[in-house]
């Protein structure tokens, strides 16, 4: 894919990654992603706002090469994480006067990620306005909306916000502008939860920012630019937000039957009581789709054979990146079988201890479950029925 106009001064030079399976050597990019870009053209001066993935050179390079600028005078670069800011050299050494846009944080992790010499920057502060003659751009500091240094940029005459990897979303397309719709739905919100979702109280507070700015179009440097931003807007508020929807996350593991006997128990009871719920085999799920799971339900049931003294390697790889994710689940539950030993429930406690959850108690069983194990499942799930029906923050 090419360059082309997304309004009469901006071009979009992004690279289009059809074929990278994972992010950070964890994440499944089922749809691939995209390194978006974009040069703005002032009636003095020009701007490029953010590069793409060193992977991507060549490619990025030609798009480059094709609008052919004159100069660059500023590259803006709203954060430091090289799928982004990686063609920064590249493009300075095609452009050598142009000054490398960013805040005092972020020329910090460029000067050590990409050895950026500091002669080389010009540093902005919150708010700030830059002039390119007949346009300007306005930076907008959030940190820790994903890393301490990240900020957007705004065009302010156009009306543009380039949130970077803000209200991004991991596909490679050859529709890259849209209005949103069902499927773009279903890769932000995974984007969301891989990315964006440990930074919930940090991006609640960024929003109302956004309420503040009149925005036509929401351009960010991964997936689609959005026409509708109140499209991706929305979908933010309603991910960050603290209600949760009355939902069962189940994930579950089994060596020798024992627990999924007890599972198969839980989700007959789960079924015959209409409660809500989604299954996942912790050795075989996409952890994209449990980490999607994990952004809005309201409780999450563990269940684990005791592996030497410990949950099995495998649950344990999934629970420390919920661990990580830091979804918004209210409630915690735990089943579990061993043979000879346990401390479970205090491992799985301890290895989720950044949640904020409510623990509704373990169910353990030597070997398979009896009379007594069934039993106390279907009390569990009784408890999580009506646990849905009263908690105020559960959306029923
Ligand atoms: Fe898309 Fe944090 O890099």
């Amino acid at each position: 894919m090419g360059i082309f106009k997304i309004s009469d001064s901006v071009y979009y030079l992004g690279v289009q990654d059809w074929e990278r399976q994972l992010f950070d050597e964890l994440i499944p990019l089922p749809q691939g992603t995209s390194y978006n870009s974009y040069l703005v053209k002032g009636s003095e001066k020009t701007a490029l706002i953010d590069t793409a993935d060193p992977t991507k050179k060549d490619m990025y390079i030609s798009n480059l090469k094709e609008i052919n600028p004159e100069k660059i005078d500023y590259l803006i670069s709203n954060h430091a994480e090289q799928d982004h800011s990686g063609l920064i050299p590249e493009v300075l050494s095609l452009y050598p006067d142009t000054k490398v846009v960013t805040n005092e944080k972020c020329k910090t992790f460029l000067m050590d990620l990409l050895l950026i010499p500091e002669e080389n920057f010009l540093v902005i502060k919150d708010e700030e306005t830059i002039s390119l003659g007949d346009k300007n751009l306005k930076f907008y500091l959030t940190p820790w909306v994903h890393w301490p240094e990240t900020m957007m940029t705004y065009l302010v005459e156009d009306k543009i916000l380039f949130p970077c990897d803000f209200l991004a979303s991991h596909i490679a397309t050859s529709k890259i502008i849209s209005e949103g719709n069902e499927l773009l739905l279903e890769s932000a919100k995974r984007y969301y939860s891989e990315i964006m979702m440990p930074f919930r109280v940090s991006i609640l507070k960024h929003l109302k920012l956004l309420d503040s700015l009149e925005i036509k179009i929401i351009a960010p440097s991964h997936g689609v630019i959005y026409k509708n931003p109140s499209f991706i807007i929305d979908a933010y508020k309603d991910w960050v937000s603290d209600k949760v929807k009355a939902e069962v996350v189940l994930i579950y593991l089994s060596m020798h039957g024992s627990v999924l006997k007890m599972v198969n128990h839980f989700e007959r009871t789960l079924i015959r009581k209409g409660i809500n719920y989604k299954r996942f085999d912790a050795t075989r799920a996409d952890i994209g789709e449990v980490a999607m799971a994990m952004v809005d339900a309201a409780t999450l049931v563990l269940a684990t054979p005791v592996f030497l003294s410990s949950p099995h390697p495998n649950m344990a790889h999934i629970l420390s990146l919920i661990n990580a994710l830091r979804p918004k689940t209210r409630y915690l539950a735990l089943l579990s079988s061993y043979s000879w030993g346990q401390r479970i429930e205090e491992q799985i406690k301890n290895s989720l201890s950044s949640l904020k959850v409510n623990f509704l108690g373990s169910i353990i069983s030597k070997g398979y479950p009896k009379e007594k194990e069934k039993k106390e499942i279907e009390e569990l799930a009784e408890k999580i029925e009506k646990i849905h029906k009263e908690d105020e923050f559960v959306i029923k």
